[in-house]
């Protein structure tokens, strides 16, 4: 695949700035942020005062440390519109985001912050080397979850032409794909996987088609998923990252031209990597929870919100700003299988090692009498399931076992299926784990 070169299309100056530059910026709007919050939420009043901290305490950046975090249940707990902090009358939109479990968490947007995102993610697709003279197949879903909306005001933003398909229907994504021809497509990793396997059903070759560009995000995956995907599609995959209470997709994006982990864009949001027990303050490189202070944000000002997404920040590559590693899991998506942890993309990572596999897996968690018991259940890829028997299937599943047990310390029984075999999520995040224990 040849490779792209982003760095000399029109940069904004904040993309190429100083250090200095970027975090006098950055100190001029925390300070802004932290007051906005202040004044106008009593949620973040009661909070800082109860920690004896006042937005006049923040003199430099590394200050933001002195303030209490924020969580989902500081949302869920002034649901619905209790962390807003302007009148509804400036709300130009309202998304929300429907959790496991209890009330969904709501966020809203003013006129402001919507320009925001829309320029945010038009900087992300020019990272992704998406320019105006794109056709764009928006694959993620519209409505309440922020990818649709705000892939699609990115792409408007940019200039591109913006095919407001959203998820599923997977034949008809295939037939716009010949028919409409688009260069870009932006969906969930899995999904993408999905409307490959309907090409070969109809006889197609997804490596043949016009887009050129696909840009994965709002689910974790891996590089070798990346490469599953790049092979079997014959795009660059590139990861974009971003979560509703921050802002939604465009937080931070890769570069095409490096793919080595999504450059944050920290003019408006700024990380902190934190011990996800003890809550202290790790230094860059090191691993451990991702947290995010809004910089600019009017309606919902969030500050130091813990994210539960693990990875580590990383020094910026192609552009000066900080990376942050491909995120690999969150804390609350770890299993514990007979004392051993165990993260969906550790077992992704071994499946795609072998080609005859596809990302189309789930892990099934059980208890029998005392003890835990993991299934994972893989497909083997559409394009060589008719080559591949009962017997070599048998074959795979014990030799992925063995890997299993050597690489990430459990037993699972390993059932290499038919394509199609496994659940798919046409709209949305893909299930990895369906857990049948007892609570
Ligand atoms: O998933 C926003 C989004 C839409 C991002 C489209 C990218 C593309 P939420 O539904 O609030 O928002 O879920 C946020 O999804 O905390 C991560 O756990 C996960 N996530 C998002 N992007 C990535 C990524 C959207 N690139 C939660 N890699 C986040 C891994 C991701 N996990």
């Amino acid at each position: 695949m040849s490779k792209q070169d982003t760095s000399g299309s029109e940069l904004e100056p904040i993309e190429k700035a100083s250090l200095d530059k970027l975090q006098a910026l950055q100190l001029e709007r925390m300070k802004w942020s932290l007051q906005h919050a202040y004044d106008n939420v009593p949620h973040y009043r009661q909070k800082f005062d109860a920690a004896g901290v006042h937005p006049k305490d923040l003199k430099q950046l590394s200050d933001i440390a002195k303030f209490p975090y924020t969580t989902k249940l500081d949302l869920r707990d002034t649901y619905p519109f209790g962390m807003f902090a302007t009148p509804m009358r400036d709300v130009v939109r309202i998304h929300a985001s429907s959790g496991t479990t209890g009330k969904p968490t709501v966020v809203g947007y003013t006129k402001n912050d919507i320009a925001m995102w829309a320029q945010l993610m038009a900087r992300s697709l020019r990272a992704c080397g998406v320019s105006a003279d794109d056709i764009i197949l928006n694959s993620y879903g519209y409505g309440l979850f922020t990818g649709g909306l705000g892939a699609h005001y990115g792409g408007e933003c940019l200039g591109a032409a913006v095919i407001p398909m959203s998820g599923g229907q997977t034949e008809k994504q295939v037939q716009l794909i010949q028919d409409f021809k688009p260069t870009v497509i932006m969906s969930t990793p899995s999904y993408v996987l999905t409307i490959a396997d309907e090409m070969i059903k109809q006889g197609l070759k997804p490596n043949k088609t016009s887009l050129r560009v696909g840009i994965f995000g709002a689910e974790p995956w891996t590089n070798e998923m990346r490469l599953e995907i790049e092979e079997r599609l014959g795009i660059h995959a590139v990861d974009i990252y971003g979560l509703s209470e921050v802002m939604g997709p465009g937080v931070a994006c890769e570069c095409v031209d490096t793919k080595d982990g999504p450059h944050i864009w920290e003019d408006h949001f700024y990380p902190e990597i934190i011990h996800p027990e003890t809550g202290e303050v790790l230094p860059d490189g090191e691993i451990g929870e991702l947290v995010f202070t809004s910089l600019s944000k009017e309606a919902l000002p969030i500050i130091r919100y813990r994210t539960r997404d693990l990875t580590r920040l990383l020094p910026g590559t192609a552009r000066p700003m900080r990376r942050m590693e491909k995120i690999t899991g969150r804390s609350d998506d770890m299993l514990i299988i007979r004392g051993v942890n165990v993260f969906p993309t550790q077992i992704e990572e071994i499946l795609l090692k072998n080609p005859s596999l596809c990302a189309q897996y789930q892990l099934q968690v059980s208890r029998e009498g005392h003890l835990d018991k993991l299934d994972v259940y893989v497909e083997v890829r559409s394009d060589l399931s008719d080559t591949i028997g009962e017997k070599k299937r048998l074959e795979i599943g014990a030799d992925m076992q063995h890997h299993i047990k050597v690489l990430v310390g459990v037993t699972a029984d390993v059932h290499v299926v038919e394509t199609d075999k496994v659940e798919r999520t046409l709209v949305g995040k893909a299930r990895r784990v369906i857990d049948r224990r007892p609570k």
